[in-house]
């Protein structure tokens, strides 16, 4: 997924979907800084400490739905969500630069493709499929609701 934002090491980069940490900082190491956001405080909390640990400085953890974004520290470069669904969620389009690359996987949860895609001036591209991948489901307002 990471390979597929083609950093370069200049970059705004969003990711939906912390866990534990280990993909925001090989986000962190390859751009210029990080926005991530995960729902679960217990999760955030455990990020926050193994990327001090590792003395991650250019990492924004913040805890909430990211389903919609983080739209007070777009537009971003670059955006990865860790989640399942079967759409880029709208709000994400307009968060992201023109010219700029999403990764996600597209599906129902568990059973998933994930898709490269680039905003251009009209709208959001689908560029090509990555990988087969088993995903967790994207929750909240935009994701799942139950
Ligand atoms: C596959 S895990 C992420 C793994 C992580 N990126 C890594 O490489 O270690 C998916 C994460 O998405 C989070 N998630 C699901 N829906 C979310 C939402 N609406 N907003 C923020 N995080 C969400 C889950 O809590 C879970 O931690």
């Amino acid at each position: 997924m990471i390979e597929g934002l083609g950093l370069t090491g200049d970059e705004h980069v969003l990711e939906i979907g912390t866990g534990v940490g280990f993909q925001t900082a090989l986000l962190a190491r390859l751009s210029h800084d990080v926005v991530s956001i995960d729902m679960w405080p217990d999760l955030v909390q455990q990020a926050r400490r193994n990327l001090a640990r590792n003395g991650v400085d250019n990492v924004e953890l913040l805890l909430g739905d990211g389903s919609g974004g983080v739209p007070e520290h777009a537009p971003y470069d670059a955006v990865v969500v860790s989640a399942a669904f079967p759409e880029v969620p709208p709000p994400l389009i307009g968060q992201l630069e023109h010219g700029g690359r999403l990764v996600q996987p597209i599906g129902p949860g568990g059973r998933e493709e994930v898709v490269l895609f680039r905003r251009t001036t009209t709208g959001l591209e689908r560029q090509e499929v990555l990988t087969p991948a088993s995903f967790v489901r994207l929750r909240g307002r935009y994701g799942f609701t139950s």
